[in-house]
């Protein structure tokens, strides 16, 4: 059986590698020069034609009008929850996401609670949030409280799964009845569609990463995409360290932060970015593969996704089927031996010792999906 499903694996990957990992990066001469000339020009840091470059293809891209570049995602994150200002509240997100949703839900000082993933997806399952909020919710002023902690319930963080489009109508028709803000987590979901529109503009914020796993990277990176022009503004002047414009006085109005893209990032991404399309349909062959490849299969499958959604495929995850999960750390283990260098998904968050003791839904799905899951080497391949 192992061996089996090495050799399924290794059909759909190229041969040429020493070792495969889960996503690399892949540079053009493009994205060398736009770093030479970037450097040339000394604006390396967060003033630069670059950052304006970047903006607008990502603003074609994605069809968002007020997009900000950040130094992470995970800064993104943070600065949507600050603005939403989430001190002292609870904020509703899958167990099933990167640890960065949680810890930017601290940072700004609010209370994660996790909620469990549909059984036929890693994302949110939309029953499992409104069976949550019916066990916990209660209102007092139009506010939706937790009746057993007695804080607000002020914001759900939908995440896009491994780049799948959540279901957004769903969780929306939900939210909108406990008035519960959204912010989408669109960390790994660049170029991933609902109904042929970009992920992420609904809602008040939506956040990308260009992390160096990402399908499109600036070293480290990310964005927000806003949707009114308020926040807008007033998240440029809150990442500019407040400074109160002005050609020669250095004054502040707000203790700010310093979370801008730097010029030399943009300048890396931007060439990238110019060839998403091309990036994009690599990705889609490769996933293709693996689907055809595990097809019927007796020990595995892929996912299958719903029609209205077109995801950037960023990973592909395989599973296990039930009667085999028993073999999911032999596989990864004979799978390293093999330098094909696959990883567990993401340890759900309410697993976490820090997280353990925050409030949460009934797990059941997430910790399924953790336990029968692996991501494959999902790089678009030349
Ligand atoms: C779902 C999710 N959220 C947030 C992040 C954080 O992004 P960054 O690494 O750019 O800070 C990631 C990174 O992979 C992610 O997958």
């Amino acid at each position: 059986m192992i061996n089996h499903i090495i050799d399924k694996i290794k059909s759909c990957l190229p041969d040429k590698y020493k070792q495969l990992d889960i996503h690399e990066p892949s540079f053009q001469r493009k994205d060398i020069d736009n770093v030479a000339k970037c450097i040339e020009s000394t604006y390396v840091s967060t003033k630069g034609k670059y950052i304006d470059h970047f903006t607008e293809k990502l603003t074609k891209v994605t069809g968002s009008k007020n997009i900000l570049l950040t130094n992470s995602g995970t800064s993104a994150l943070f600065l949507s929850l600050k603005t939403i200002n989430i001190d002292s509240c609870e904020v509703l997100m899958p167990s099933m996401t990167f640890v960065a949703t949680a810890n930017s839900v601290i940072d700004a000082g609010g209370i994660p609670n996790f909620i469990d993933s549909s059984s036929e997806s890693l994302n949110a399952c939309p029953i499992s949030i409104e069976k949550y909020l019916k066990s916990i919710a209660t209102y007092k002023n139009k506010l939706c409280l937790n009746k057993f902690t007695g804080r607000v319930i002020k914001a759900l963080i939908v995440v896009h799964a491994y780049g799948e489009p959540a279901n957004l109508t769903a969780i929306k028709r939900i939210t909108k009845k406990y008035n519960i803000q959204v912010i989408e987590d669109g960390a790994g979901a660049l170029g991933s569609h609902v109904n042929d529109k970009h992920i992420g503009l609904s809602s008040r914020f939506c956040i990308l990463s260009f992390n160096g796993n990402k399908i499109v990277t600036t070293g480290m990176g990310g964005a927000i995409l806003i949707k009114n022009k308020k926040d807008y503004e007033s998240i440029k002047h809150l990442i500019s360290t407040a400074r109160v414009p002005h050609p020669w006085k250095v004054e502040h109005d707000k203790a700010g932060y310093n979370l801008r893209m730097a010029n030399i990032n943009a300048a890396l991404g931007d060439g990238q970015l110019s060839r998403i399309r091309s990036i994009l349909n690599n990705k889609k062959k490769l996933h293709s593969k693996y689907r055809n490849a595990f097809h019927d299969n007796k020990y595995c499958f892929l996912h299958e996704y719903n029609s209205s959604i077109k995801p950037n495929h960023w990973i592909t995850n395989l599973y296990l089927k039930e009667k085999y999960k028993k073999y999911h750390q032999v596989l990864i283990e004979a799978l390293h031996k093999e330098n094909i260098m696959v990883r567990e998904l993401w340890k759900p968050q309410h697993l976490n010792n820090m997280y353990r003791k925050m409030p949460k839904s009934t797990i059941v799905n997430a910790n399924k999906h953790w336990k029968t899951g692996i991501s494959l080497p999902s790089s678009y391949y030349k």
